[in-house]
């Protein structure tokens, strides 16, 4: 038997030959393609195109992103023996600003890419500050990454303890998007309960909703958790209102991208309208989130930046031929933002936020439990 889709790690660092390496998640599920990241470019579009997606796994690959990028800058600039001088260091972090812009700017919405950036920019600073040559600066850049990562996993698993608390053996779940493991490092964000109530014999029956344009849902969700042996069932978006009605589901559980600091979600677009519709049939909506995620300094989701996707993505891609019109208008916002008062919980790794948000959010990011 092949090797199932959660035993590869979405986002890792091969340290042999100093590249990042990914499952190329736009040629799921057909293809499990294992490709190798090197320059700034190939970083870019890997996040640009979907390759590697979902919020804390662009956040990973931006950080091990920028540390091979800054190694490959030390690299350049001096002879091993020379690393060990101070003098250079105005050069090299000239480059590394120029690169962490570059990498910041592959996707706006996603929070955790300028999280994990000013991260590594925090450490580079630090280090320096208290004396460091380039080569220990390089060291600790990729010890920090590496602690991302592991911080990733640690996270989305304290998230998973958090959700399950608020469903019970036997429960419908429905999710959007793909918040899964392919968007982290492991277990997801929403589908973290859904994956520790697995280890746990919960029998929950899943709802993916497959999530137009990208199909994240259908191409990611349903294959991952079908993979884990979740009973998982796929329906289109304009389904998940006849399955709520129908009383199948207990709770929605979907992922964020950026929270703002009065409990605003962006999440994939038609999120928002999962929500309207939990409420109306009276479903809890779960909003599972790294702190990473929360972002204190928007204030609403009206400040949030929504990323506009290409046109192709609604009429052709995916079809064996053009489904609409030559010539025709399309809107195609990547992320919507789902109003707070839509929301019944968002589940951290470091406890459960509920309205008033401005007040629980911010206790829970400043450490509370
Ligand atoms: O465009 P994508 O596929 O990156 O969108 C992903 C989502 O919207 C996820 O729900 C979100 O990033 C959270 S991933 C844990």
């Amino acid at each position: 038997m092949g090797k199932s889709i959660l035993e590869y790690e979405t986002v890792d660092l091969d340290e042999s030959d100093g590249s990042i390496v990914i499952i190329d998640q736009t040629r799921l599920p057909a293809r499990t393609e294992v490709i190798k990241l090197r320059t700034a470019q190939e970083i870019w579009d890997a996040i640009y195109l979907l390759k590697v997606r979902g919020a804390p796994a662009i956040g990973v690959t931006a950080a091990f992103g920028i540390y091979i990028l800054a190694a490959q800058t030390a690299d350049e600039i001096l002879h091993f023996e020379d690393k060990a001088s101070n003098s250079f260091f105005d050069i090299f972090y000239d480059k590394f600003k120029e690169q962490k812009e570059f990498l910041n700017s592959a996707r706006p919405t996603a929070v955790n890419l300028s999280w994990a950036l000013e991260r590594m920019d925090r450490v580079c600073r630090q280090a320096h500050k208290a004396g460091k040559n380039l080569n220990e600066i390089i060291e600790l850049l990729g010890r920090e990454a590496k602690e991302i990562k592991q911080e990733d996993i640690r996270v989305c698993r304290a998230i998973g303890e958090n959700g399950l608390c608020l469903v019970k053996p036997g429960d419908g779940i429905l999710t959007h998007c793909n918040a899964g493991q392919l968007a982290t490092c492991k277990y997801g964000t929403a589908t973290a309960p859904i994956y520790l109530g697995q280890e746990r014999g919960y029998n929950f029956r899943v709802f993916a909703d497959e999530t137009r344009p990208l199909l994240q849902g259908a191409r990611l969700t349903a294959y991952e958790l079908h993979s884990a042996g979740v009973d998982v069932t796929l329906i289109c978006d304009n389904m998940s209102s006849m399955v709520m009605k129908n009383g199948w589901v207990q709770a929605v559980f979907v992922g964020c991208d950026r929270v703002a600091a009065n409990g605003d979600t962006a999440n994939k677009i038609g999120t928002s309208m999962v929500a309207a519709v939990a409420k109306r049939y009276h479903v809890p909506f779960y909003v599972c989130a790294p702190t990473s995620t929360v972002d204190l300094a928007t204030p609403t989701g009206a400040e949030i930046k929504i990323e506009q996707r290409p046109a192709e993505e609604v009429t052709e891609m995916w079809y064996k031929e053009r489904m609409a019109p030559e010539g025709i208008k399309v809107y195609n916002p990547a992320f919507d933002v789902t109003d707070n008062e839509l929301i019944t919980a968002i589940v951290t790794e470091k406890g459960i936020a509920r309205a008033p948000y401005k007040e629980s959010l911010s206790f829970l990011c400043s450490g509370g439990k």
